[in-house]
């Protein structure tokens, strides 16, 4: 690897392992504040770890040849969990993201025309123009100031989502929507450790009332917008593509609640993970300045007329490497769950039927004995001459497999074009004191949010 790129060494915050064995009391206090603090030190060193005594409670697996027989030889006999599906289930229903079986391949083909390279080449104006709104506000202030990245790069990467695939969300729905999300996401810990005890789905937990009110509040703005474009039909995006939609063998359209099931897991999954990618990615150049600096020159000379184009992209390769060591750092989906439908024999164990399996993308990203100085921040790694070297289920921030993230284009063109676009005009910097946690809520959050300094250049 070449380390001359980088002055001096960078180790960005991580979350500390416990290296010993836990009770289950102190596994799951651990687990609700932030389930990466649950997970022990051995999964960062051994390919397949179990905690439980009699059964394992969970099974996590960081070994890139049996994740690729679980998400792809075996596919079929390690679906999604039941873990998943209740825990996500009240607020994007059955759509692509939970379903299954015949009803998941409809909704996948239909989703996919969406998702061709050349058609999401064609968003980029309007990713650009978005920034770019952003990028107007923030200089007409004039002086540097401290803001919260993460909610601001969650506000970019929602209107992107509201002026492309999902077209017709108002401001205060907007508003609405990523408030709720934002609620049912911090309470989630205490129902999926619900779920891993097998705790009866209606049992009281802390954040329960609040996750049902805002899954409540999701849905029904989503509701709105397909009631509203069912009575001015129209338009290409996914609304449109879903509202015209016919089963290839019953020929009936999508009832309301499979839509609105899908409109809700677009609206939700396209835009929390790219919002947390720029956000770790802003971050980690705050801090890497002279990664910072390199960044804005390749953006510089890759600007042919003043606004980043579908055409820029492939000028920026440096960009691209920072956002794929971002990812690998902070996955911004840190965990992926399935369970196994039979017995199971994994490394030499035995694993009963039923069993919940983890892969812990977070720590398959700094496994000890997969990288070199897992924790520090190296976007060489990244060079096309090291990245061949990467087996594709070692660095997997989009998964892999059949269920592989449908919008990982998408989100790569967004995240390279806002990116660009931001640093053309601002300077990004640390304040010096907040360090943030990784926190696992589905997607990975900084903990305490993301103060950076902005200066408009
Ligand atoms: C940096 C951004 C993103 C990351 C890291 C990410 C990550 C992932 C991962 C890990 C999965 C697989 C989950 C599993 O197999 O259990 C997934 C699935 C999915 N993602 Fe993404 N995602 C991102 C952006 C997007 C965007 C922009 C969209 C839509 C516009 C999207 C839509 C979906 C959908 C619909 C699925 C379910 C696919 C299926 O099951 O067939 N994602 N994503």
């Amino acid at each position: 690897m070449n380390d001359t790129l980088t002055s001096d060494a960078f180790y960005p915050p991580t979350v500390k392992p416990p290296d010993q064995a836990q009770s289950p009391w102190r596994f799951f206090s651990r687990f609700v504040r932030n389930p990466l603090r649950a997970i022990p030190l051995s999964v960062y060193t051994e390919p397949v770890v179990s905690y439980g005594k009699k059964r394992p409670l969970v099974t996590w697996v960081t070994d890139p040849e049996l994740i690729e027989r679980i998400l792809l030889k075996d596919a079929a006999q390690f679906p999604k969990t039941a873990l998943d599906r209740r825990v996500l289930t009240p607020i994007l229903g059955d759509g692509i993201l939970t379903a299954e079986g015949e009803s998941w391949r409809w909704q996948r083909k239909l989703a996919s025309p969406m998702f061709r390279y050349a058609e999401l080449l064609s968003h980029v104006p309007t990713m650009v123009n978005a920034t770019e709104e952003l990028v107007a506000d923030w200089t007409s202030r004039g002086a540097a100031f401290s803001t919260d990245i993460e909610e601001a790069m969650t506000d970019v990467t929602f209107s992107v989502i509201a002026r492309t695939i999902l077209a017709g969300i108002d401001e205060s729905e907007a508003k609405a929507v990523k408030r709720s999300t934002r609620t049912y996401l911090d309470r989630i810990s205490w129902e999926v450790a619900a779920a891993m005890l097998r705790w009866p789905e209606a049992r009281w937990h802390p954040g329960k009332g609040s996750m049902r009110s805002a899954a409540m509040e999701v849905r029904g703005i989503v509701q709105r917008l397909l009631d509203q474009r069912r009575t001015a039909p129209g338009g290409s995006d996914l609304v449109a593509r879903m509202i015209a939609s016919r089963h290839p063998d019953t020929g009936q359209p999508m009832t309301d609640g499979e839509t609105i099931d899908n409109l809700a897991t677009f609206l939700f999954a396209g835009h929390e993970t790219t919002a947390k990618a720029l956000t770790w990615s802003l971050y980690l150049l705050a801090r890497a300045p002279d990664w910072q600096d390199r960044l804005r020159d390749e953006v510089r000379s890759a600007v042919k007329v003043q606004h980043v184009a579908a055409g820029t992209l492939e000028r920026l390769p440096l960009t691209t490497r920072v956002l794929k060591e971002s990812m690998r750092l902070y996955p911004p989906a840190p965990v992926m769950t399935r369970h196994s439908v039979d017995e199971f024999d994994l490394a030499g164990t035995r694993l009963p039927k039923s069993s919940l399996i983890v892969i812990p993308i977070f720590v398959l990203h700094r496994h000890r004995r997969l990288w070199p100085d897992p924790d520090r921040f190296e976007p060489d790694r990244f060079l096309p001459e090291n990245e061949a070297k990467i087996p594709r289920t070692q660095f997997m921030p989009f998964g892999y497999g059949p269920r592989v993230c449908i919008g990982s284009s998408f989100a790569m063109i967004e995240a390279t074009a806002i990116l660009a676009t931001l640093l053309q005009s601002v300077r990004f910097g640390w304040d010096g004191r907040h360090e943030p946690e990784p926190v696992s809520r589905v997607t990975l959050r900084p903990k305490g949010g993301m103060p950076l300094i902005v200066k408009p250049l």
